[in-house]
């Protein structure tokens, strides 16, 4: 998707080899009109209309994921990492490893959220190792709802996390790839070498 990839290298900073900064438009200050944009796109490359829901993981996931949700005309489930206060029992939780940072959290969904109806589209910001929309798919599975494809805004595609979730049998669409960070550069899946 050319609008981000040209955000990411007008914007984008990277802070090492495995990390890229980007919180000016996507991680916490947010660019509506890309967002925007981000959820016409997802939606055309699934190119479909049976989705019932979209689910992502707070925080960063939300902004895209609402705008693909707006786009299909279907509610938005976020994925918690902490129970809220109001949360009863009537909960599915999954624990999510992120090799990143090196921690578990559990993370949770109400049961009247999802149900074995839904045709669900999982949305996230990053995909590193695939252990976020991994957790996000068990929770579909628990609730006995499908899981009609995978939606990320940027993949690390030198980490396994594409592999992990095509291995799984999901769809994986992402809308920008990136080969690698090295030497502060980022260089997108097609090879082009810009910045
Ligand atoms: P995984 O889900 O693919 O296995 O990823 P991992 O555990 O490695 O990532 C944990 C957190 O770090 C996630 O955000 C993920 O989006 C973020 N992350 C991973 N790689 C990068 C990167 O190169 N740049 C940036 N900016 N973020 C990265 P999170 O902790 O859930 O944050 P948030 O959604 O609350 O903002």
């Amino acid at each position: 998707m050319k609008m981000l990839k040209d955000e990411i290298l007008s914007k984008g900073i990277v802070l090492s080899e495995g990390v890229l900064k980007v919180d000016s438009f996507l991680n916490h200050q947010i660019n509506p009109v890309l967002s925007l944009e981000m959820g016409k796109e997802f939606v055309s490359r699934f190119d479909q209309t049976s989705f019932t829901k979209v689910l992502t993981i707070e925080s960063s996931g939300i902004a895209p994921a609402f705008t693909t949700a707006l786009e299909l005309g279907v509610e938005l489930v976020f994925a918690r990492k902490k129970k809220s206060l109001t949360m009863s029992d009537h909960v599915y939780t999954a624990d999510v490893y992120s090799f990143t940072k090196q921690e578990t959290n559990t993370i949770t969904v109400s049961k009247d959220f999802i149900n074995e109806s839904d045709q669900v589209l999982i949305i996230d910001d990053f995909l590193a190792n695939g252990q976020a929309a991994l957790g996000l798919a068990k929770i579909v599975e628990q609730a006995g709802a499908k899981v009609s494809g995978i939606g990320i805004v940027i993949e690390k595609s030198f980490q396994p996390g594409r592999q992990v979730l095509l291995d799984a049998g999901y769809n994986v669409e992402s809308l920008a790839r990136i080969h690698s960070l090295k030497n502060n550069q980022v260089r997108f899946v097609d090879e082009t070498v810009l910045v």
